[in-house]
């Protein structure tokens, strides 16, 4: 999503100058081309050079520079920037802008760029909590600028509460969500993720490998692309991607519950989770004590909740995940039968770099018929995308 992207980083005088350096690096690592341009106060807490070498650019300062390249430093900046992100964002710089002030480079890039401008703020909590910086805040909300953070927390200056910038991959997340396309505008995808956990007695349940990261990153491009996003969740230890509705469940038969509810008002389903097949039979209502030499624990089916929704489709794109440690293709090709799937995402959960737990996967996209398309491996997020491209093919084929 950054590759070939222009980013104008605006850099803004606070202790949290570090951390903007460190968005640089990864801003760049990204594939994005990164221009900074530093506020003179930004100069006095991290030298220009640190961001020329992590940004493999020249640092922009001063309004009025002798001329090194021939177009308008402004103007040029303004015009070739698909995103302006300013970290940290001060009250100055806020002020600033909400009050048309243009009287340094950086606020007169702001006032000269029509791409969209994040602003990522970060100042004590006196400051954040002032009414007049409110105000600026809410006045440039209203005008369209974009907002990430602050965050909660101990500030540099000792003091507790709103004011803290936001963690870097939350500042990434939302930039890549302000450079995707739109193109799932208007549509609600509902996604579920993680395991299911079923309970045996007060502290033991039965449960399988899924992290959720494969959900969740189908949740996080969904709402990049602009979707109204249901997740639906068994336990994990991931931060809900950001403007994502999540329900949190535990058991197969919760997960049930949940997606039926929202299925008539969805447009898409993509079930990442790993459900859990059967549930204790009984769950105790004590620990179980260690009594004799085996513990038996007798199972029954939980519902199949795919199938479930391919049998009461109507208008939905419904997408499966497969899990299979053999037979992929032949297992998946009747999974896809069995669940009236529009479409099935087959993963070898036993190669190295695929299936439970990986920040990777390597999957077969398994059509109805017997279309098959073998992607490479991928990042969690870009598999994410991909699935989403066929998945609006597929839409679109349909009308
Ligand atoms: O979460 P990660 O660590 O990132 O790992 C990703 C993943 C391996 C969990 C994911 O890529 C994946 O394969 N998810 C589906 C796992 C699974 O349950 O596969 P299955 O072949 O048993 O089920 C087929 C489909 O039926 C799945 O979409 C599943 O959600 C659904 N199902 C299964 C059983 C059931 N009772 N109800 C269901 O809806």
């Amino acid at each position: 999503m950054l590759a070939g992207k222009n980013i104008t980083l605006g850099v803004t005088g606070g202790i949290a100058v570090y951390k903007a350096a460190q968005l640089a690096s990864n801003l760049k690592s990204g594939g994005a081309d990164v221009r900074v341009i530093m506020t003179r106060s930004a100069t006095a807490f991290v030298s220009p050079l640190t961001f020329q070498t992590l940004s493999g650019n020249r640092v922009y300062t001063e309004l009025f520079e002798p001329v090194v390249e021939w177009n308008v430093q402004h103007i040029e900046l303004a015009a070739i920037s698909d995103l302006l992100v300013v970290v940290p964002a001060t009250a100055n710089i806020l002020g600033k802008v909400a009050a048309g002030i243009a009287d340094d480079l950086l606020s007169t890039v702001i006032m000269a760029t029509t791409c969209p401008v994040l602003f990522c703020p970060a100042m004590n909590v006196n400051m954040y909590q002032n009414p007049v910086v409110q105000r600026n805040l809410a006045m440039l909300k209203d005008l369209g600028y974009h907002f990430v953070g602050p965050g909660q927390g101990r500030l540099a200056c000792g003091a507790e509460g709103p004011g803290r910038l936001v963690e870097l991959d939350v500042i990434m997340e939302k930039i890549q969500a302000l450079l995707s396309p739109s193109d799932l505008k208007g549509l609600k995808v509902l996604v579920t993720a993680g395991p299911t956990l079923e309970p045996i007695d007060p502290v033991r349940y039965l449960t399988n490998r899924s992290s959720g990261k494969m959900g969740y990153a189908l949740a996080r491009a969904a709402a990049s692309r602009g979707a109204s996003v249901i997740l639906i969740s068994g336990p994990t230890n991931l931060q809900p991607p950001l403007g994502v509705e999540l329900k949190q469940v535990e058991t197969a038969a919760e997960m049930f519950k949940e997606v039926m509810e929202y299925f008539p008002r969805v447009d898409i389903v993509i079930k990442a989770a790993a459900v859990a097949d059967y549930r204790p039979r009984e769950v105790s209502g004590q620990k179980i004590k260690k009594t004799g030499s085996k513990l038996v624990i007798e199972c029954e089916k939980n519902p199949d909740i795919l199938a479930e929704l391919g049998r009461r489709k109507t208008h939905q794109t419904l997408v499966g995940f497969a899990a299979e440690t053999s037979n992929l293709e032949e297992n998946a090709h009747q999974k896809v039968k069995d669940k009236n799937l529009d479409l099935m995402v087959a993963n070898d959960v036993t190669l190295p770099g695929a299936g439970f737990g990986a920040d990777t996967n390597i999957v077969k996209l398994v059509y109805p018929g017997q279309y098959v398309l073998p992607l490479p491996v991928m990042d969690k997020l870009s598999l994410a995308h991909r699935i989403l491209d066929e998945v609006l093919k597929l839409r679109d084929n349909r009308q």
